[in-house]
């Protein structure tokens, strides 16, 4: 070990180092507020000054990271945020966390990694440590993003340090956040992966060295394809279900009783967020730089991508069965994030279902706790729209259809199963059979033509005798 790699290594170990977290989102802030906890002087840098000023101020913007622990790192001063790249000059490692979405032709967006990889570049110094943790097509590391941090003369694996490490982190989940989700790490060289695994062991339960930044990348994908293929494979078979009148949620519940070589994944109304739709075809385009053409990944986005024109076909099934025409009638749609008990309305289905049912009449409105204002520029009706507030339930008798498309917890279900005159469920939000709830993948209504007919106020009677 050089002296270089031996100072690094002693810095992160008494914990005297002074780490930083370019990209301060959904990933990058945790990952900051992670290396402050564990006794790390760590500052993120992002280019949205109103985020940087948030952190300033003490004030979390990520529901995953509170407020309260935002402000006391802040207050002994082992976090702190900036928009000024210099800051790297004095810094001992770098963690790259900025977007990777696609381009509208799929190829990969990789231009906050080169921008941000730039920015670095001009404050690279001996003995630093980067480490890329934005999810990735594999080879990004060592074929983009170290040429660029070598033209200044310093070269990786001798007088810098370079590694992968894929954030694996599920927005939302109570059980498992950026501390306890154990962390893969491929470093260039044997010294730079050894590195990488001292940063990280500082402040993350495990730590999971690979031989590559290639290997690193690769786990990634496979982890991120595997979910996209079976969302895709179970979707299938709730329209197979749909169609031959099963009921798919009931299914999955009795096939996940074996307690080997299954794996429970649910339909819904497709694909969300900054991950599973995207991260795929990063895969897929580099396989097919080498003539290799992947057929899951791409059948698996058909099927997906189909999911919220079938939510819209549901809607207007059910619609005209209570003898309405979608087009003049009121939708409310209830959950518009990607998914339960997030803010993030990234590729969300929401909103493709949504574009879908402006495009045919359907008059629109949303009620989403996490997500207060919906902006014209985020979906295809192209106008603002702000969130109902559902404290009084009988406001659901106000829509001729409520569709679920996010199984947000807090939602008054029962509420809206007395007053809706109509519901499409596509989360199984609604576990139980009710007259005029119709569930994606489940059979239809017997009696929902009847349920149209009945005199108001049954709808209470009703949900009185079955809840
Ligand atoms: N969100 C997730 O659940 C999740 C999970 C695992 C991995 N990832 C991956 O992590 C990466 C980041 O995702 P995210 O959800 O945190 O994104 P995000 O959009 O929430 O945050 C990215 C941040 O980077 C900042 N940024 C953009 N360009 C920059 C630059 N040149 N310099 C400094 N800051 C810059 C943005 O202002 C933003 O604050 C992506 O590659 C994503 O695929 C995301």
């Amino acid at each position: 070990m050089s002296s270089l790699s031996a100072r690094l290594l002693k810095r992160l170990e008494s914990r005297q180092a002074r780490v930083g977290t370019v990209g301060l989102g959904y990933v990058g802030l945790p990952l900051a507020v992670e290396f402050a906890r564990s006794g790390l002087t760590s500052i993120g840098i992002d280019l949205d000054a109103r985020k940087v000023d948030a952190i300033q101020r003490g004030e979390s913007y990520i529901p995953d990271v509170s407020s309260a622990e935002v402000a006391a790192l802040r207050a002994s001063g082992r976090l702190q945020a900036t928009t000024d790249f210099s800051v790297i000059a004095a810094l001992d490692t770098v963690n790259v966390c900025v977007p990777t979405p696609l381009r509208k032709t799929k190829d990969p967006d990789m231009s906050y990694i080169i921008s941000a990889t730039e920015a670095i570049a001009e404050h690279l110094h001996p003995g630093m440590l980067v480490v890329l943790e934005s999810t990735t097509y594999p080879g990004t590391t060592e074929e983009l993003v170290q040429p660029l941090l070598e033209r200044r003369g310093l070269k990786a694996g001798v007088d810098f340090f370079l590694a992968f490490s894929p954030e694996r982190v599920d927005p939302g989940n109570r059980a498992f956040n950026t501390h306890n989700v154990p962390k893969v790490v491929g470093g260039t060289t044997p010294v730079c992966s050894e590195l990488a695994c001292a940063l990280y062991a500082t402040s993350i339960e495990t730590v999971v060295p690979v031989s590559s930044p290639r290997v690193a990348e690769m786990v990634k994908l496979l982890e991120n394809t595997f979910r996209a293929v079976n969302i895709g494979l179970v979707n299938e078979i709730a329209l197979m279900c749909d169609k031959l009148g099963i009921d798919v949620w009931e299914v999955i519940d009795a096939a996940k009783t074996k307690p080997f070589g299954f794996m429970p994944f649910y339909p819904g109304p497709g694909l969300g967020g900054h991950c599973i739709p995207i991260d795929p075809f990063y895969l897929s385009w580099k396989a097919k730089q080498t003539g290799f053409e992947p057929r899951f990944i791409e059948l698996a986005g058909q099927v997906n991508a189909s999911m919220p024109h079938f939510v819209v076909d549901k809607i207007a099934e059910a619609l005209n069965v209570q003898k309405k025409a979608l087009n003049g009638s009121r939708v409310l749609i209830v959950g518009i994030a990607y998914k339960r008990d997030i803010d993030d309305i990234r590729e969300s289905p929401a909103l493709d279902v949504m574009g879908l049912l402006h495009q045919k009449g359907a008059r629109l409105s949303y009620c989403d706790p996490f997500v207060p204002v919906l902006s014209g520029r985020a979906w295809a009706g192209g106008f603002d729209l702000q969130s109902e507030t559902l404290d009084n339930a009988s406001i659901f008798s106000d829509y001729d259809c409520v569709a679920i498309l996010t199984d947000h917890r807090g939602v008054d279900y029962k509420g809206m199963i007395a007053g809706a005159p109509l519901i499409v469920d596509t989360r199984n939000a609604i576990k139980q059979a009710y007259p005029h709830v119709f569930r994606l993948g489940a059979p239809q209504p017997t009696h929902a033509a009847v349920w149209n007919d009945a005199p108001m106020g049954i709808g209470d009677a009703v949900v009185q005798a079955i809840i």
